[in-house]
């Protein structure tokens, strides 16, 4: 069998190859798209739902089998009672994609101006965009296989970008993404010597009608403006031809590298 990680030997549907366990933490837009589009493209893995509430609304088919766990990430407890859920997936999980994100809620909003920063609401975004992803990966750490291709993926922002800030504003989200960006780096390092056939990438999907852009996107033409359908199939193609050699890559939706 060619290896699902070597674009040249597979083209970019590597994980139809794939066996053993997937998870998707996060039943947004993004990540239910996701859900759907990897139970065409992966029929070899198992597939996870992890979210606050516990089972998934709508991917879509219940003949698709996606078992549910619960897990809110800024909640210890919970993280502890999801490692010890997924006990059975040891040694055969490969794929984990986090779309959980937090950009408003009832009570917070993107800050355009520096009277609008407070503390209560920087905590918000940071324990979701930023510690989430990282107490995350350190919750299924003991689940991954040592012995074959891993991907850990998380999708970050474009405004997370240091680099490419030129607008200002939306202070606490863009600079949690960055700290996210920060901290899987940090691991992708770290990974690099202790699970050396994992991969782990920071993924922007591009504008997506989702929730979380409901409030911000009248301004966004259509054609950037992505369906999460869209959006899933396009992060899986950049996904799936990631390997070892590309960990601790900052990939825009067309795979292209952006700059931290
Ligand atoms: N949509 C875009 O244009 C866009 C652009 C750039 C980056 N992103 C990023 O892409 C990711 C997915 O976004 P989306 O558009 O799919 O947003 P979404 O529809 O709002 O979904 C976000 C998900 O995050 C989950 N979540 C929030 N807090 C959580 C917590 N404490 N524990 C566990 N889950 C939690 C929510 O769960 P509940 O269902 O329980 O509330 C929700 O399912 C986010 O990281 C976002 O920042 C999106």
């Amino acid at each position: 069998m060619a290896s699902a990680l070597n674009p040249s030997a597979d083209g970019a549907h590597g994980l139809r190859h794939w066996q053993g366990d997937a998870l998707v933490v996060g039943c947004g837009g993004i990540g239910r798209a996701l859900m759907a589009e990897l139970g065409r493209r992966a029929p070899g893995l198992t597939l996870w739902a992890a979210s606050r509430q516990g089972w998934c609304p709508g991917p879509e088919d219940p003949a698709t089998g996606i078992r549910s766990v619960a897990l809110d990430l800024t909640d210890d407890s919970s993280l502890e009672r999801f490692a010890l859920a997924l006990e059975p997936l040891r040694s055969s999980l490969r794929l984990v994609i986090n779309t959980a994100g937090l950009l408003h809620q009832s009570g917070l909003q993107p800050e355009k101006r520096l009277r609008q920063v407070n503390r209560q609401a920087l905590e918000q975004l940071f324990a979701v965009n930023a510690y989430g992803p990282l107490l995350l990966a350190q919750a299924v750490e003991p689940l991954l296989s040592r012995s074959e291709p891993v991907l850990f993926a998380s999708l970050s922002a474009r405004v997370g970008s240091i680099g490419d800030n030129q607008l200002g504003g939306w202070y606490g989200y863009r600079a949690a993404k960055a700290a996210q960006n920060q901290f899987l780096r940090c691991l992708a390092l770290e990974w690099k010597r202790r699970l050396p056939l994992a991969c782990v990438s920071l993924l922007h999907p591009g504008t997506t009608e989702t929730p979380l852009t409901a409030p911000f996107r009248a301004s966004v033409p259509a054609e950037r403006l992505f369906s999460p359908e869209r959006a899933a199939s396009q992060l899986l193609d950049v996904l799936e031809v990631q390997g070892p050699e590309q960990s601790g890559r900052f990939l825009a939706w067309n795979g292209a590298e952006i700059p931290w």
